[in-house]
Parts: C-alpha cells; structure tokens; sequence
C-alpha cells in the first residue's frame, strides 16, 4: 500500500496543509459542528460538499475486521484507489481517521459492553478520528458527547459514520483544545493517541489537569506502543480490560495482538 508508507506507522503527527481546501477551512478556524446548526451553511457548504464527496468516492463502507462490528464506519481499505495510490497525490493531511486504531477498538468495545461507563454522562473523545469510540459512547446512552480531532477531514468523516449508524450527530469540535481552558467532563476517552512523544507529554499534562480539577474519568486504549509503554504515565494507570485483536487488525497493525484499556488515576 502505497499510501500507508509515511503514515501508518504512526510517525509523529505531521500538520501539513495540503490543499487550498483545507487552508481555506483551517484559516477560518472553524469548529465543525453537526450541519443544521452551523450559521454560515451557505459559506461553507461547497466545500464540505467537496470533502463529503470524496469521502464517500474513497473510502469503503466496512463493519467487520474489529473488536465492533456493530459499527459501521467508513475507512480507507486495500479496495480503495488511495490505497494503492503515491502518497503525494492524496489531497489532505495524512488520513489518520481512515483507520480504525487498535486502542480506540478497545475502548469502543469496552463501553458497547459496560454502558454503565457512559450511560447519562458527558463524555469528550479526544483525537476520535474515524469517530468509533463517541458513536460507541452515543450508542450505549451518554447524554452529552463533543468528538475532537484537530483534523477538520475527521470532522466529516465522523459526521458521515455518524449517518452511517443511523445516529443523530454529536457536536465534533476541530480545534486543538490542549491549549484551550478546560471544560468539565465526566468521562475522556483516548484511542491510540500515545504515538509521538511529545504528544504524550502534552496529553499527560492536559489529563492531569483534568483529574485533578474535575475529578474526571479517564480511559486509555492502546495497543502497547513504545511511545506509551515507555512513558512516565505508566505509573499513574489500572489496567480495566485487555482484548486479543481481531486477524484483520493485526495485520493492518504490524503483528499487534492486543489492546488494552486503562483507567489513569494520577
Ligand atoms: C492514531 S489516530 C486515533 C484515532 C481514534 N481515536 C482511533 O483509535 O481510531 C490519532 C488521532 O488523533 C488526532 N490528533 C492528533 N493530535 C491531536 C490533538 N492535539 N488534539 C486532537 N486530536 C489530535 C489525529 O488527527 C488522529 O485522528
């Protein structure tokens, strides 16, 4: 797979502008909130129209290979041009939501069969790409959900796996709220999110922050990366669950068999 080469491997988050498209909505600094309550509609549909069309053009409709097959999502797969396409010519920043990560599988899978975890709570999913773990959080009964990616193509991909599983769609914020005040959450869910070490340090800060002044939940699913393994955090979390990965997605992940769901309690 061509396009997989610079990215897959989880090397550290590039934020690369790739298009005239994703400047325009980057420059804007737009939160992308589900369509109907979005005040300037008319401003910003032809370009969401654009990003919706490709989406759907290149990606694959698939609902079995993970830890959920009760979701329905739209991702990237061996039957998708871009695939097999030269990196260079994919038109956005590098698709991370395209993928299904081995920890945000873990964490869905954890609240589709815990609903208590969610039910009535406010949850944020933050880095939800695809948007897997907030769908798994709505599915099981959380009253108020926000899905943070800072990558606006996530946006619409969520809000597309959204109508895929026949859900209203939860407001999905894409903006960098690491540097932002802190809102008060009873639940953050984290898939995946420990690949790059300074991001895993910034992360840290951010959810200790969290803990100590809200007094939130949180939950971490991760697969075993170094980034993670290695990290002074390592100290501060309770294993909750661990699940043996599905074939598919142990090949899509390098030979990782399992991913693991941890409560961090600083
Ligand atoms: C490896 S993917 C995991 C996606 C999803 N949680 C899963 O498990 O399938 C990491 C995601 O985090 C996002 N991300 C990176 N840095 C972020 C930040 N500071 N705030 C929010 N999202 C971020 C990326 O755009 C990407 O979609």
């Amino acid at each position: 797979m061509a396009l997989s080469l610079s990215w897959m491997l989880l090397a550290p988050f590039t934020t690369n502008c790739c298009s005239l498209l994703m400047k325009a909505v980057r420059s804007r600094g737009l939160p992308l909130l589900p369509w109907n309550h979005h005040p300037r509609r008319g401003v910003r549909s032809v370009l969401e129209l654009e990003m919706k069309a490709f989406l759907e053009e290149n990606t694959e409709i698939i609902s079995s290979g993970s830890l959920t097959p009760e979701i329905h999502l739209r991702l990237l797969t061996p039957r998708c041009k871009f695939w097999w396409e030269r990196a260079d010519l994919w038109p956005y920043s590098d698709p991370y939501w395209a993928i299904y990560w081995p920890g945000g599988q873990a964490l869905s899978r954890y609240l589709l069969d815990n609903p208590d975890i969610v039910r009535g709570k406010s949850v944020l999913d933050l880095g939800s790409g695809c948007g897997a773990t907030a769908i798994a959080a709505k599915m099981s009964g959380a009253s108020r959900i926000l899905a943070n990616d800072i990558d606006p193509i996530a946006g619409m991909a969520i809000m597309l796996n959204c109508e895929l599983n026949q859900l209203n769609p939860f407001p999905i914020l894409t903006k960098n709220i690491l540097d932002l005040e802190q809102d008060k959450w009873d639940l953050v869910v984290l898939g995946d999110m420990f690949y790059d070490e300074d991001l895993a340090d910034c992360l840290h800060r951010w959810l200790k922050k969290c803990f100590w002044t809200h007094g939130t939940q949180i939950l971490i699913g991760d697969p075993g990366r170094p980034q993670f393994s290695g990290h002074s955090i390592q100290n501060q979390l309770h294993k909750v669950i661990e699940y043996s990965l599905p074939e598919p997605t142990r090949q899509e992940n390098n030979g990782l068999t399992t991913s693991t769901v941890w409560d961090f309690q600083p």
